[in-house]
């Protein structure tokens, strides 16, 4: 879910909105506003469904605007998308407004406890118990803040809550545990958001708080407490993004948007990181320690960000020599891995939010390994909760489906290799080099992919249109690509599609080919690795002799795939490690390509939130 509030001199109904269509990436169930009206009322909109639905809400029926507000927009989880469970919730006479983010585990039994005061309820959420909760405290004792200490006490799991009162205009208080969120500082004005898109517009300036945490931001200032009431200092940080690299510009979507920006992410990735010709990364300056006595790297993320881990394997233990494993990050928390403090955990996050990955990294630590972030948003919580942290400069990514971010995501893992194997000594010069000079390569490649090959791909994507199913086939750094290739078409296109290792095919898979079955298969250069090209071409006669309708992505020049395929698309050369970067490009376009036949929206796939801060 994604939150936001405001207090200040402007009218906020406005501001709220703009901070939720900037948050809507974290779910676009249903959205809700509320403000505290000039003449000391508390209004209220909410309505299932996108944004889209809200704002034409208020236009038909407008609504007084005030300068105290709070808005939200849902990624279900306790109860359908209907208006009802739509935040803001209501309680105290519907003089207190609650938004919410995370889940309150114990809501159950703290409802039956309300039932049997005699609170009565309008909704399935477990929001709505700690609203009343909230107007309970706030009659006792008529202070919000005093209102959130007893009740966060007494919450149970994750969340993130906001609340404003009538009675108190010009404050809204926020509490935290687990779930996201940061404070914008402005003039005269302060913002609190699920992260700093909410307010990047309004102001850079921003301060990260801690978990058990209530923050009360007024017109004049900031107050930073914990549960029990002792002050505490927020971290400033100064935003990098600009706010316009959070809009869609002339683009048809933010993921066409974003997948045009992928250059770009490599090239923002490796700046700064790259000292004649060694990798030496300034943020893991003074963390040598970090990597001495590691005899294990785990690297730990979901989704896309796990298929980034996946193919970032094969160059951290070929550069390092130290035994990499990749795993889901929810699957690694609850299996009682091996693990201690000669064991280096990497996450990887876009968000830096996600609340699998962010258990797994607090389970690392608590077993004593080490831990390193790999995250592309400033502030946020699983890079502070980490030892240390390798940003991905990818800029503010928007659509649900990870792009550019993924190959940010494989070049910080590239150059985190680069950075540890120089400290081991465990890669020659003439090769840490000849890495570098190809990595600092790849975006004008991948430029040249989006050149050659954008039109090709969105033609033919337009004929796949009534597709029911598509396979995807890798062998080594190619298999996560089809995997990722075979995600990316779920997510947004909504047919059946999978990956597999292209060796894999014949122990089970072959059995799904039938004819007219389209057939991605990512080969590998035939200059680096003659024998592994010959077994993927084996491959494609294998399908192909099925009337599988074969479509490969090779590099420029191997005439061995022709005879066997249907379409090509062409990738410039690189070395065997750096072709994933290259390779993914066209999986991404044709997703975009599919979607867009389908007439799907390709930012906001149903079902799915960018950012799921829920376990
Ligand atoms: C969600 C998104 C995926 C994303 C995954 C990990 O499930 O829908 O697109 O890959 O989270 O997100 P993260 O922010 O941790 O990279």
């Amino acid at each position: 879910c994604g939150i936001v509030g405001y207090v200040g001199p402007r009218p906020s109904q406005d501001i709220l909105l703009s901070g939720l269509a900037r948050l809507e990436y974290r779910g676009y169930d249903s959205t809700g506003i509320a403000v505290i009206s000039d003449d000391g009322e508390l209004q209220m909109r909410k309505r299932a469904g996108k944004l889209q639905v809200l704002r034409d809400d208020l236009t038909a029926h407008g609504m007084p605007d005030g300068t105290t507000g709070i808005g939200h927009t849902r990624w279900a989880t306790h109860g359908g998308p209907t208006d009802a469970n739509a935040h803001p919730h209501l309680a105290d006479h519907d003089r207190l407004a609650v938004i919410h983010n995370g889940i309150i585990e114990n809501f159950a039994e703290l409802k039956a406890e309300l039932v049997a005061e005699g609170f009565t309820f309008r909704s399935e959420t477990d929001t709505e118990v700690a609203a009343v909760l909230l107007g309970r405290e706030f009659t006792a004792s008529g202070d919000l803040v005093e209102a959130f200490r007893a009740v966060a006490r007494r919450l149970e799991g994750a969340f993130t809550l906001l609340a404003m009162h009538r009675d108190q205009p010009g404050v809204v208080v926020g509490a935290r545990r687990n779930s996201p969120l940061v404070i914008g500082l402005g003039e005269g004005e302060n913002f609190l958001g699920s992260d700093v898109a909410a307010f990047v517009e309004h102001t850079r300036r921003a301060l990260a708080i801690g978990h058990d945490q209530i923050v009360t931001i007024t017109p004049g200032g900031v107050e930073v407490t914990d549960f029990d009431g002792a002050a505490v200092e927020a971290e400033p940080f100064e935003v990098h993004w600009d706010a316009s690299a959070a809009e869609k510009g002339g683009w048809s979507s933010f993921m066409a948007k974003e997948v045009s920006e992928e250059p770009e992410a490599v090239a923002n990735t490796v700046r700064g990181r790259v000292h004649d010709g060694q990798v030496v990364i300034p943020e893991l300056e003074g963390l040598d320690d970090l990597f001495t006595g590691i005899r294990r790297i785990i690297v730990v993320a979901c989704g896309t960000a796990a298929y980034a881990g996946q193919t970032g394997k094969y160059a951290l233990e070929q550069w390092t020599r130290i035994p990499t494993d990749v795993e889901l990050a929810h699957e690694f928390r609850y299996r009682d891995p091996v693990i201690g403090e000669d064991t280096l955990v990497v996450s990887i996050s876009q968000s830096g939010e996600t609340m699998d990955t962010l258990m797994a990294v607090k389970y690392a630590r608590e077993q004593g390994a080490k831990t390193l972030s790999i995250c592309n948003t400033q502030g946020a919580t699983i890079p502070r909760e980490s030892d240390a942290v390798v940003y991905t400069h990818a800029g503010p990514e928007v659509a649900v489906a990870s792009t550019k971010a993924f190959v940010a995501q494989i070049t910080a893992l590239y150059l985190l290799g680069l950075h540890v194997a120089r400290l081991r000594g465990s890669l020659d010069a003439d090769a840490a080099a000849q890495a570098v000079a190809e990595l600092e390569a790849v975006p004008e490649k991948i430029q040249l992919v989006l050149e050659n090959e954008q039109q090709h791909i969105e033609q033919f994507s337009r004929w796949m249109a009534d597709t029911q199913s598509v396979l995807f086939l890798g062998r080594h750094v190619g298999y996560p690509i089809a995997l990722e290739g075979a995600l990316k078409l779920k997510e947004i296109s909504y047919i059946h599609a999978e990956g597999f290792a292209a060796g894999e095919l014949k122990h089970g898979p072959i059995a799904l080919v039938e004819p007219g079955q389209p057939v991605f298969v990512i080969v590998p250069s035939p200059r680096h690795s003659g024998e592994l090209h010959k077994k993927v071409v084996s491959n494609i006669q294998e399908i192909r002799a099925r009337g599988a309708r074969v479509i490969v992505v090779a590099e420029e020049g191997d005439a061995a795939v022709l005879p066997f395929a249907d379409e090509v698309l062409r990738i410039p050369l690189a070395d065997p490690l750096f072709e994933p970067l290259l390779a993914v490009v066209p999986l991404h376009i044709f997703a975009m390509g599919l979607s867009t036949a389908k007439g799907l929206d390709v930012d906001k796939p149903r079902n799915l939130a960018k950012s799921v801060t829920v376990e």
